[in-house]
């Protein structure tokens, strides 16, 4: 077991849900943090509550997707805490609807957000890490990431893509003590669903043949909730990835997403295809 104390710690997206709730987890165990989103209120306000005295804590606003903001970012931590522990690589969101309805540009966006924007903020860090010998990559999956459902699958490929960036990433940096861990949330009650409806409203809008299905999906989230997690479950395997000495591969919570997990490996792909299919 490695201590938390004391490791400096940039999480993205920390503005609520999952990345909030690591914010406090972490901030409880000793950590210090640098937290990172759009909304600099809400950020703020977070740190402001965490770490009153401001020395622990860090707000920098900014959107991940720019170029500008992430180098800011990185530098604000430099500067204020001298380096880079572990980042932990949560801000995304999902975008909803039939792939021959969705604008490849937001398609593109979504990519941006999750993927590529991930990548290039975890370059940055990597220098630092890699001269020290040691550092942590935390990036947040997801269960959509090993199993992909009609009307989700341009979200469900991004997180797809994590699966393999982080294997690649591990092996890469394994000499150099680096450690890189995916960590895969299944259905967690936070702003998700609504950053994603409205990321999404003008493909809802216009669904045309596949409205009805689409009105099936949402009715499916509605029955997920009786089984969501919170954030807090979440935030708990981030911790344990980052002290623990060599952090497992994967880390998949709550009980329900190691249930469809499960079924993932076990099922055969037509049976979970009639389990995924379109309802009306
Ligand atoms: N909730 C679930 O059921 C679930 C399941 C599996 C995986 N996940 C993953 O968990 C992660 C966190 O999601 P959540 O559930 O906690 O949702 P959330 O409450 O909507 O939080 C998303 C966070 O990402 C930030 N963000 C989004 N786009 C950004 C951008 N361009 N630049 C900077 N920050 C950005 C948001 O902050 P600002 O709006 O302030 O920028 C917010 O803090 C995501 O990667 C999501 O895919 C969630």
């Amino acid at each position: 077991m490695s201590s938390l104390a004391g490791q400096v710690v940039i999480i993205t997206g920390a503005s609520s849900g999952i990345g909030e709730a690591t914010a406090r987890r972490l901030a409880r165990g000793g950590a210090r943090l640098v937290l990172a989103a759009r909304r600099p209120d809400r950020l703020e306000a977070l740190a402001r509550e965490l770490d009153p005295s401001g020395a622990s804590v860090l707000a920098v606003a900014g959107d991940v997707t720019s170029e500008a903001d992430r180098q800011q970012l990185v530098a604000a931590a430099q500067e204020k805490f001298g380096r880079i522990d572990a980042l932990v690589n949560n801000a995304g969101y999902g975008t909803r609807g039939p792939v021959e309805l969705v604008p490849v540009e937001l398609i593109r966006k979504n990519f941006e957000t999750n993927v590529f924007s991930l990548v290039a903020l975890t370059q940055l860090v990597l220098p630092g890490m890699r001269a020290r010998g040691s550092g942590t990559i935390v990036n947040i999956g997801s269960v959509a990431g090993r199993i992909a459902r009609p009307l989700s699958s341009i979200y469900d490929s991004t997180k797809h893509a994590l699966e393999a960036l982080t294997d690649g990433l591990r092996g890469e940096l394994k000499p150099f003590g680096v450690r890189v861990t995916l960590i895969r949330p299944g259905f967690i009650l936070t702003e998700f669903v609504d950053a994603a409806n409205k990321a999404s409203d003008t493909v809802l809008e216009n669904a045309g043949p596949y409205a009805k299905y689409m009105a099936g999906f949402r009715l499916g989230y509605q029955k997920l909730r009786s089984v969501a997690g919170v954030p807090d479950d979440i935030a708990l395997l981030v911790e344990r990835a980052l002290t623990s000495r060599n952090p497992a591969p994967r880390y998949n919570g709550p009980l329900h997403a190691k249930f469809f997990l499960f079924l993932k490996w076990a099922l055969p792909r037509r049976t979970l295809e009639w389990i995924t299919r379109l309802r009306t």
